[in-house]
């Protein structure tokens, strides 16, 4: 894999965007399906979506994005083969002592998001070693969503206040949107500006449900491997083209009637 500043000077540069997404979350999904297409298994299609990672991250530096948040194994997963969970296993701790190094030098932050239960205990070091390693980097924040599910989060964040409130540490009725925000584990992170998922499939899939709420959906048809920065790019170009309003409304009699 070349250095990404590399691929730069090689005359890859991302076009000029009206609008950069501040928070940009990915649901890395086809591996399975690039591998079968081909004859291989499974298994060789998570390998293969390794690069597409790493251009990625190195695209979304170039385009001045500062926080990307990927789905790389959802609480849901467990219901793979135990083949495919174990490789998988193996396969996040393998990708982050390779990378740490790489991604530090490009000044990446790396974040776990995800829960601890059932999580392979190597997997954890890995992730809090590439998180201790990378901690003071402030170029990008690359949050890995491992072991992660939405409701879960949201679940337990709903249990974490209960318990506060039984010990008096806070007011019943005292919550805000806000103040529900913070409990979630990707805090200090906030909503997601636009969320991206690869290989065609147009479902969220229990993925950043709260933080997602007023997202910019982009479904691209390219399976999670084929995926580079300049995948990336065209979905920060659609979302350009998007007007958000939030709820609001812009009032434009002048603009050409509709016929
Ligand atoms: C995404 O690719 C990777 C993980 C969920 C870990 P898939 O493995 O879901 O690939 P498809 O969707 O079966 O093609
Ligand atoms: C979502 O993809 C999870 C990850 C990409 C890690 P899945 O392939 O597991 O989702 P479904 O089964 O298509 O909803
Ligand atoms: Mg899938």
């Amino acid at each position: 894999m070349m250095d990404y500043l590399e691929v730069s000077k090689k005359g890859v540069k991302p076009p000029k965007f009206e609008k950069v997404p501040k928070h940009v979350a990915i649901v890395m999904d086809g591996n399975g399906r690039w591998a079968n297409k081909r004859g291989l298994t499974r298994i060789e299609g998570h390998k293969a979506g390794e690069a597409a990672l790493l251009d990625v991250v190195a695209g979304a530096i170039e385009a001045g994005v500062s926080e990307l948040t990927v789905f790389a194994f959802s609480t849901e997963n467990w219901k793979r083969s135990p083949e495919e969970v174990r490789f998988l296993m193996g396969f996040n701790k393998d990708v982050l002592r390779a990378r740490r190094d790489q991604l530090n030098h490009w000044g990446v932050k790396v974040r776990w998001v995800g829960r601890r239960p059932k999580l392979w205990a190597s997997v954890i070091d890995e992730l809090e070693a590439a998180q201790a390693l990378t901690n003071r980097n402030k170029v990008l924040t690359l949050t890995m969503c491992v072991n992660y599910g939405s409701r879960i989060e949201i679940v337990d964040a709903v249990n974490e206040i209960a318990l506060l409130a039984a010990k008096k540490k806070i007011k019943p009725g005292s919550i805000t949107e806000k103040s529900f925000g913070k409990m979630l584990s990707t805090n200090p992170l906030g909503d997601v500006d636009l969320f991206i998922r690869s290989s065609g499939e147009k479902r969220i899939s229990n993925f950043l449900l709260w933080q997602s709420a007023y997202a910019e959906l982009v479904f691209s048809e390219v399976l999670w491997p084929d995926f580079d920065r300049k995948q990336l790019w065209a979905s920060i170009a659609e979302y350009s083209t998007r007007q958000r309003r939030f709820g609001g409304a812009i009032d434009s009699p002048k603009a050409k009637p509709v016929k």
